[in-house]
């Protein structure tokens, strides 16, 4: 194991032997994207790149990104609002809004704004930083409310602006990051009927170094000869290859674990549901399970890396349009900066689009 803090869980959700409710169900998803999309082509423009560069690399064909007039708030909450519609609830339904971000509007807190923009009176709202894994993790961490029984229904929030966040001017990474939003409506189910049927989850901050968007090192003067930290935030800063490792080493090894402990062999699965980062590793992890290409879920081409939102914005995708269907299994697998990653198998039983 590597040098990190583990945890897992198999089975149905934690609790099942004394809460019948302890299931989760997945019952609705929605997205939101800004408007304005930059091919490779367009980004050539600006950095010494060029569209067969990025393809050829990373599958990468353009990206949203927002306005200046749009912010994470708005995404999250439009995404949000669709999740909630899709389900079929009432923003007063709400228990729990986790709203899974790198890039919030507000370092105390966006969460609090999108529940203020959806009306979502009752809910308790807050945000879970855990970069490209933030979604698996968020979703998990609602999976854990609702076994406890404190929560019935929760709407977990996949967001990213990393364009504020990004050196337009540094072609190692600005060309694999966009923008966007997508959410999941969860909900109490019986244990027996879980979408959520195992996950594992891992850390590993020595390894912090690799992909960091982090604070500055700029001091103010406060009084006289003492000074404090000025807030500010350095751009993405990334290790491509060492990155590009890990994520080929980790990604397979966890989906192994959880697909032994959860006894679903990878012909059982519906689709491979994995953080798009790069269609390399997309196709390396797929072929380590021999999961054919048409099963693995892939729209990295037109959004690149939206970090928390991948994996909802991918899920809402193949649900809209009939390939996810209810009842369809899922292999999902979130990594990224921190270093953290995590995998779940997870049961769709919402409605179509
Ligand atoms: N356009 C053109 N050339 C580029 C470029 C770009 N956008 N970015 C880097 N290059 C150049 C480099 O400068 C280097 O040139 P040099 O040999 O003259 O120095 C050359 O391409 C190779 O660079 P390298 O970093 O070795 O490329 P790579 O094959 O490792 O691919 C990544 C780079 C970023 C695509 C790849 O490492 C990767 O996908 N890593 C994972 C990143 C990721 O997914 N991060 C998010 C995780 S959540």
């Amino acid at each position: 194991m590597p040098n990190g803090v583990s945890l897992s869980l198999t089975g149905p959700m934690a609790g099942a032997g004394t809460n019948p409710a302890a299931g989760m169900a997945l019952v609705g998803c929605g997205s939101a994207l800004p408007a304005v999309s930059i091919s490779n082509e367009e980004l050539s423009r600006r950095v010494d790149t060029s569209d067969a560069w990025i393809r050829s690399r990373t599958g990468i064909g353009a990206r949203r990104v927002c306005g200046p007039d749009e912010p994470l708030t708005v995404l999250a909450s439009q995404a949000a609002r669709r999740a909630l519609e899709h389900a079929g609830w009432r923003p007063e339904d709400v228990d729990l809004i986790l709203l899974a971000t790198s890039s919030p509007d507000d370092l105390f807190g966006t969460a609090p704004r999108v529940q203020a923009a959806l009306g979502a009176t009752g809910a308790v709202a807050f945000d879970l930083t855990a970069a490209c894994s933030g979604f698996l993790f968020a979703l998990v961490t609602a999976g854990q409310y609702i076994a406890s029984g404190a929560v019935r229904r929760a709407v977990v929030i996949g967001a990213d602006q990393l364009s504020r966040w990004v050196d337009w001017d540094d072609r190692r990474t600005c060309v694999l990051f966009g923008d966007g939003a997508a959410a999941v409506a969860v909900e109490a189910c019986a244990a027996a009927d879980t979408g959520l049927l195992g996950f594992r989850m891992r850390s590993d901050g020595s390894r912090n170094a690799c992909l960091t968007l982090a604070q500055t090192d700029s001091r103010a003067a406060l009084l006289g000869e003492l000074s404090t930290q000025k807030g500010g935030f350095a751009p993405i800063h990334m290790n491509g290859q060492e990155v590009y490792k890990f994520a080929v080493r980790e990604v397979p090894a966890i989906l192994q674990e959880l697909l032994e402990s959860t006894g679903v062999a990878p012909a059982q699965l519906d689709w491979l549901l994995l953080h798009q980062a790069n269609q390399r590793i997309l196709d390396a992890v797929a072929e380590r399970f021999a999961v054919p290409a048409e099963r693995v879920l892939s729209n990295l081409a037109h959004y690149g890396n939206t970090s928390a939102a991948t994996i909802p914005l991918m899920l809402d995708e193949a649900v809209r349009d009939g390939r996810v269907l209810s009842g369809h299994l899922l292999a999902s697998s979130g990594f990224g900066a921190g270093l953290s990653w995590g995998a779940a198998l997870l049961r769709w039983q919402g409605p179509p689009g």
